[in-house]
């Protein structure tokens, strides 16, 4: 379970990083934070693409910022964006997050202070898995 503390810090970085939206399609603007293992937080925003394809989540900025630090161990990952209810992670991105942590705590929050916590797992139950590669091994304990 996340502590208060740590659950202001992620939603802090979130609002920051939102600010930084790149979404002149969408006019929908996202910030994400990842908490890290080591207690480091990396978050990010959406940055869209005039091609739409080549756009990508808030969620997927921050993780991948976390990667290429060399900090791949998540626990959480925050997501905010103003929408009526908590915004919850794209399925892409959580399968992204499934690779580096099915069992990572997912917080989801809107503009209003309103949030929610669930569990990987119980967003995207049946995530793929490599099934012969090393990236499997990752989490077999
Ligand atoms: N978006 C995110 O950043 N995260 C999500 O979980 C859902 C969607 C962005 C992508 C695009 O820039 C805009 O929101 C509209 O889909």
């Amino acid at each position: 379970m996340l502590d208060e503390m740590v659950r202001q810090q992620l939603l802090d970085q979130c609002r920051h990083a939102r600010e930084h939206a790149y979404a002149p399609y969408s006019n929908f603007q996202v910030g994400a934070a990842v908490l890290t293992v080591t207690g480091e937080i990396f978050s990010g925003c959406n940055i869209e693409n005039a091609s739409l394809g080549a756009t990508i989540c808030a969620e997927r900025v921050a993780i991948f910022t976390a990667v290429a630090a060399g900090c791949p161990d998540l626990t959480a990952l925050a997501v905010i964006a103003d929408t009526p209810d908590p915004v919850a992670p794209c399925g892409l991105c959580c399968q992204v997050v499934a690779e580096f942590n099915p069992d990572c705590q997912v917080l989801m929050a809107n503009m209003a202070g309103r949030w929610r916590l669930a569990s990987l797992r119980e967003l995207l139950p049946l995530a793929f898995r490599w099934p012969l590669g090393k990236g499997r091994d990752r989490h077999e304990k």
